[in-house]
């Protein structure tokens, strides 16, 4: 069965999906997207997602492509041509096709791709019980990395340096402080046992999965505290991770070559993941 992907209001096999080139995505990176896991047939904190997408498309001026209904329509038939119930769906809104000029043109009508593909909630599980390896790189994104536009060139310039040292994720530094990875929130757990993230601000994207591991957190009774930190604390800290859509929570072993802790994953982090993924699960 081919994969299908929604582009323009036309179902089409994944190998044949096109777009113009003079998309305004492809032309400026003029457009914003959402990651949505689904899982058991059921899209999974699908509010956060979607008021996020609102934010970030009112944020550029761009018009949304369709009401909620409609879109919601749509993503529900990917999955079933797709014939999907554990997948991970990308959605992706530019302001549409126009001459090249930088300015917004007049008339845009706003473009809108979607895609899915087999997800599990426990594929990322082997990975998340060695741990993962993170390097840390200059934060040199804009100034509204809360957009989540598809805009990612310093995000993919960090996964590269990653990948080039055999790390998983770059943690990025602005003003001596870890803002976030270059495609996931990152963390720490303190001397006291309590979780230390990057407040919410024009200064990281807020992760979805951010919220719901905080929400986890107090059911846990582990204490959050949203404030940013450094380099030599992370290396210094007790644990580490990341949160994101497709990590879930994952615990970081190392920094920078430092070792984290025992240089193992820790127990806070993987009772987060445990019960990040319960939540996921008994979630109707
Ligand atoms: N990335 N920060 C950045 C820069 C991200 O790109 C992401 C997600 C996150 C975590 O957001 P969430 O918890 O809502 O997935 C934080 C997605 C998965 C991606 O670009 O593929």
């Amino acid at each position: 069965m081919p994969r299908i992907a929604y582009v323009n209001g036309f179902y089409v096999p994944h190998g044949e999906a096109r777009v113009h080139i003079e998309d305004r995505g492809y032309q400026f990176a003029d457009g914003i997207y959402e990651v949505c896991l689904v899982i058991d047939g059921r899209y999974w904190d699908l509010e956060g997602h979607l008021a996020r997408m609102d934010r970030s498309l009112k944020a550029l001026g761009i018009d949304a492509p369709m009401d909620r209904p409609s879109l919601e329509v749509v993503m529900r038939e990917l999955l079933i041509r797709n014939r999907l119930k554990n997948a991970l769906v990308y959605i992706q809104t530019t302001r549409g096709v126009a001459l090249r000029n930088h300015a917004f043109p007049g008339v845009a009508v706003p473009a809108l791709v979607m895609t899915a593909k087999r997800f599990n909630l426990d594929q990322s599980d082997a990975q998340a019980e060695k741990g993962v390896r993170v390097i840390t790189t200059p934060d040199i994104r804009w100034g509204r990395v809360d957009i989540k536009s598809v805009s990612l060139l310093p995000n993919v310039l960090a996964k590269q340096a990653a990948a080039e040292v055999g790390a998983s994720e770059a943690w990025l530094v602005r003003d001596g402080k870890v803002t976030e990875g270059s495609s996931s929130n990152a963390w720490i757990v303190d001397a006291d046992g309590a979780l230390v993230t990057h407040p919410k601000s024009h200064e990281i994207l807020g992760g979805i999965t951010r919220e719901t591991a905080i929400a986890c957190a107090e059911e846990l009774q582990i204490r959050v505290c949203e404030r940013a930190f450094t380099v030599e604390e992370a290396q210094n800290a007790t644990e580490a991770f990341i949160t994101s859509a497709t990590n879930l929570v994952t615990p970081v072993i190392e920094i920078d070559g430092v070792k984290i802790g025992a240089g193992a994953p820790g127990p806070v982090a993987k009772r987060l993941r445990a019960a990040y993924k319960d939540r996921a699960r008994r979630a109707r």
